[in-house]
């Protein structure tokens, strides 16, 4: 037999036991931890082996109920960072991507695979009411992002051939809550984080359009050149929505590229278009199915529209064909190339996971699970609210819920007494006291493995946040968030 055959007998065995160990997965999801409870240095030593030089045969799949053990789970109470749970139809495309294991560089490559992107990607297009926009999946929002920003550049003050060495000194703004990505962008791209202008964000968390106009205006006469506004339709932290039509506006007066970052929040345009007035008036959107609709890691989206002279915008950033890769065929379907419009030269086949979950699914029962999700954030916001010990941070807009506890252990000092306080002794030290307890609740809180949350910085406050892109969690879910941080803080206390 030759090295690495399987036979197809082989082959069913061990994807028989692989589908077994699925199933009993999510057939107890929820009786999981959401965070294993483990030793790092046990984990260690279970998992750093020394490589294999003999295969084990069927015993490596012995270890895989390890992994699934010791890692975090998605069941219903899993509510950290921006995560999509997961959707079971999506991980078996997923399968069959790999198994397939076609290369989505051109329809060449993979036929079936680039048709079924390009139908995805105007099927969310269509969805989202951006019907004119094209664009293709990428490896997450942070990629979706940088793309977005090139192709900016690209179009705005070409620097792919001459390098940044003779253009103008080019500027981006953006609100303080923009995601992390945007000032890696920034940097990669030769612009510069200093470059990154980062508009104080309202009282909302929202970037607030007449401090962008003049941030803009105070560039252009200090002879810089602003190149691109990025609006978040969905801030990290707290789900804000920046005024969208606004912003494009601004963006459209002063020549600027407008880029919207919906990697978080613009798939929820589906189920509630009315909050995301202005989506079709960028130049650029970020989407990540692997956050709001459900799919598993990865599967993010760049979208486009602005073709000036039949070229697109991801043409002009990314077409740097070498010989060898040239297309033979005239035929303009046939002729079709992912890396002429994506960073990426090989590319997994990212779409047929969404494909095979929209097409079992439906968009309707998304949008349902997307409803359901803003339904349920507003749940806990009221049960946040009613609780004395507990406040609200921010305003729901989407799905991320920001809170934390206000009673100090041993003090049982309320923060809105704290603050008067605060006014008239010695100003930011007595606040940190509070910062630290719901940092203390939440470690706390993970390593129980009931709930799992993530936190956010808001106004110099720490925050404990629940973000619901799940489509598994139950309003019984919902209440055990309260439930474990008051059970939390007791126990710290
Ligand atoms: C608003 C926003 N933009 C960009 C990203 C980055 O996305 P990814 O993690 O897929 O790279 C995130 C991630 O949470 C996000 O919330």
């Amino acid at each position: 037999m030759r090295p690495l055959e399987l036979s197809p007998a082989d082959f069913h065995r061990l994807a028989t036991r692989v589908s077994a160990l699925a199933t009993e997965f999510f057939k107890t999801i929820d009786q999981r931890p959401t965070f294993p409870q483990l030793d790092a240095s046990e984990n260690d030593a279970l998992f750093r082996t020394p490589a294999p030089e003999i295969g084990l045969g069927e015993k490596a799949f012995d270890a895989l109920e390890d992994v699934l053990r010791r890692s975090r789970i998605q069941n219903g109470r899993f509510f950290g960072y921006v995560l999509g749970s997961g959707e079971p139809v999506a991980a078996l495309g997923d399968l069959i991507a790999s198994v397939v294991n076609q290369n989505v560089t051109a329809w060449r490559s993979g036929p079936a695979a680039v048709t079924i992107e390009k139908t995805v990607i105007d099927w969310l297009t269509q969805a989202l009411g951006c019907g004119s926009f094209r664009g293709s999946f990428t490896g997450g929002g942070s990629s979706a992002n940088l793309m977005a920003l090139a192709m900016a550049r690209e179009a705005i003050s070409p620097a792919n051939e001459g390098g940044l060495r003779t253009a103008p000194e080019l500027t981006l703004y953006a609100s303080t809550e923009a995601h992390m990505s945007i000032g890696k962008a920034a940097a990669l791209l030769g612009i510069g984080r200093e470059n990154l202008r980062l508009i104080a964000a309202d009282e909302e968390f929202k970037l607030n359009p007449e401090r962008l106009e003049a941030a803009v205006v105070a560039d252009q006469k200090a002879g810089k050149k602003p190149l691109a506004v990025i609006a978040s339709a969905g801030t990290v932290n707290t789900g804000s929505i920046d005024p969208l039509s606004e912003i494009a506006a601004i963006a459209r007066r002063h020549g600027m590229w407008f880029h919207i970052d919906g990697a978080y929040g613009a798939l929820a345009a589906m189920a509630v278009p009315d909050k995301f007035r202005g989506l079709a008036e960028a130049n650029s959107i970020s989407l990540d199915p692997h956050k709001w609709l459900y799919q598993p890691l990865d599967c993010s989206c760049i979208l486009y529209r602005d073709f000036r002279a039949g070229e697109s915008p991801a043409e002009k950033a990314f077409s740097h064909t070498g010989d060898y890769a040239r297309s033979l065929s005239q035929d303009p379907i046939e002729s079709f190339a992912f890396f002429e419009e994506t960073v990426e030269l090989s590319r997994r086949f990212r779409a047929l996971k969404l494909w095979l979950s929209l097409r079992y699914h439906g968009f309707d029962a998304f949008r349902a699970a997307i409803g359901k999700d803003l339904e349920l954030a507003q749940v806990l916001a009221k049960r946040i609210e009613a609780e004395p010990t507990l406040e609200l941070m921010s305003p729901v807009e989407l799905s991320a819920v920001c809170f934390r506890h206000r009673r100090l252990p041993g003090k049982g000092l309320a923060q809105s007494e704290l603050s008067e306080q605060v006014q008239r002794t010695s100003g930011t030290q007595a606040r940190e006291p509070l910062n630290e307890f719901n940092s203390r609740i939440l470690k706390r809180l993970i390593e129980r493995g009931r709930v799992y949350l993530s936190n956010a910085t808001l106004r110099g406050h720490f925050c404990l946040r629940a973000c619901l892109v799940n489509h598994r969690t139950t309003e019984g879910d919902i209440a055990e968030v309260v439930s474990e941080v008051l059970a939390v803080a007791n126990e710290i206390v």
